[in-house]
């Protein structure tokens, strides 16, 4: 008793070790908000699992959650480089300068930014076409609505976000064109009480279906208490809210995480700008409710069949801002680039985008 054991010795026909650690690809992921949130790092973290189930001992994942927008970022990337990872995802915007600072020190790894717009050798830029998934919420609220006004509680005022905005209400505006909208802004990408109260506003301003642009389910919580309606975003948040809940539009990153790893292991990684939506299957609205008129989910139906053929593109003119002015001319479809750059809120929408 009390004496260590000695291991036995390996006999010498003992199968070959498995590959040792350095042997394999390390990938680091950095999220801004808690693996727990239920929608934006949740997904994430689901993509972070896929790989590793799919890629098995050719790859080591890790995560760091709750990683904010500041220098706290580079610190957290730096320490992933020292523990080996060659491979780093960074998903969320404001990591944007972050990464191209460390990219730009550490030429060996390979940077992955989330919904950012700068690149450099060594630093991809990769987002989903959330805006898909928000018109087609808004097709279901513009049938949904009693009050004709729909209501966003929008995180941070970038384009992305702007655009996701609007989307949902263009979706909501072509069942029925006399829809109007509020938006109030949290200012963070995760704040579950300024959420909640953000979605009170809406509600006691006239508001009945609410979609988000934030990571967490409590603007769908706050409907299911207050008798109203909404969606989950980017995660499906259908068990959070059972009587609210009008269906989800969940992002899967794992066909994205995968052609990644693939490139990288085949050595054939290359910076660019990826941006799939619904065609690549990276987006989609699901679990609409029941109550749902059939009519309304065949619409949703046939708005995602033009996505993947090509023939329906959201943002095709005409598209008038809210100030009357024509943005985008009868026929017109909208560019990338133009996406990109959206900072006005269209027809019916109240109020100005925060400056
Ligand atoms: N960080 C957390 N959520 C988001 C999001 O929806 N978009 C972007 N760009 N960054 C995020």
């Amino acid at each position: 008793c009390g004496k260590k054991e000695e291991a036995p010795a390996a006999p010498a026909n003992a199968p070959a070790a498995a590959a040792p650690a350095a042997d394999k690809l390390k990938v680091g992921f950095m999220y801004v908000s808690p693996i727990g949130d239920g929608g934006w790092t949740y997904q994430h973290e689901l993509g972070r699992k896929a790989i590793q189930e799919k890629f098995g001992d050719k790859i080591e994942t890790s995560m760091v959650e709750s990683v904010p927008e500041s220098a706290d970022a580079e610190r957290v990337m730096r320490d992933m480089i020292s523990q080996g990872n060659k491979l780093v995802f960074a998903t969320s915007f404001g990591y944007q300068d972050f990464v191209q600072k460390v990219a730009a020190d550490a030429k060996d790894v390979k940077f992955e930014h989330a919904t950012g717009y700068k690149t450099a050798d060594n630093a991809a830029v990769y987002d989903t076409k959330t805006f898909e998934g928000a018109y087609l919420a808004g097709i279901v609220a513009g049938a949904m609505t009693k009050t004709k006004t729909v209501g966003v509680v929008a995180s941070v005022p970038i384009p992305e976000v702007v655009r996701n905005v609007n989307s949902f209400v263009l979706g909501a505006q072509s069942v029925d064109p006399s829809i109007k909208a509020k938006v109030v802004w949290v200012n963070e990408w995760f704040a579950p009480p300024k959420e909640s109260e953000a979605a009170t506003s809406l509600i006691n301003g006239g508001v009945d279906v609410m979609y988000q642009n934030t990571n967490s389910p409590a603007v769908l919580k706050t409907a299911e208490e207050r008798g109203a309606r909404a969606f989950g975003k980017d995660g499906d948040m259908s068990a959070f809210a059972p009587k609210a809940h009008l269906g989800s539009a969940v992002i899967d990153w794992t066909p994205y995480y995968t052609k990644v790893v693939e490139d990288m292991l085949a050595g054939k990684w290359q910076t660019g700008n990826y941006w799939w939506g619904v065609k690549e299957g990276a987006i989609d609205l699901k679990k609409i409710a029941d109550d749902v008129p059939q009519e309304i989910k065949d619409k949703v139906e046939q708005a995602k069949a033009g996505m993947k053929n090509g023939s329906f593109a959201v943002w095709t003119g005409p598209i008038k801002d809210n100030t009357g002015k024509e943005v985008l001319e009868a026929g017109k479809v909208a560019d990338d680039a133009w996406l990109r750059g959206i900072n006005f809120y269209v027809n019916g929408i109240e109020g100005t985008v925060p400056g």
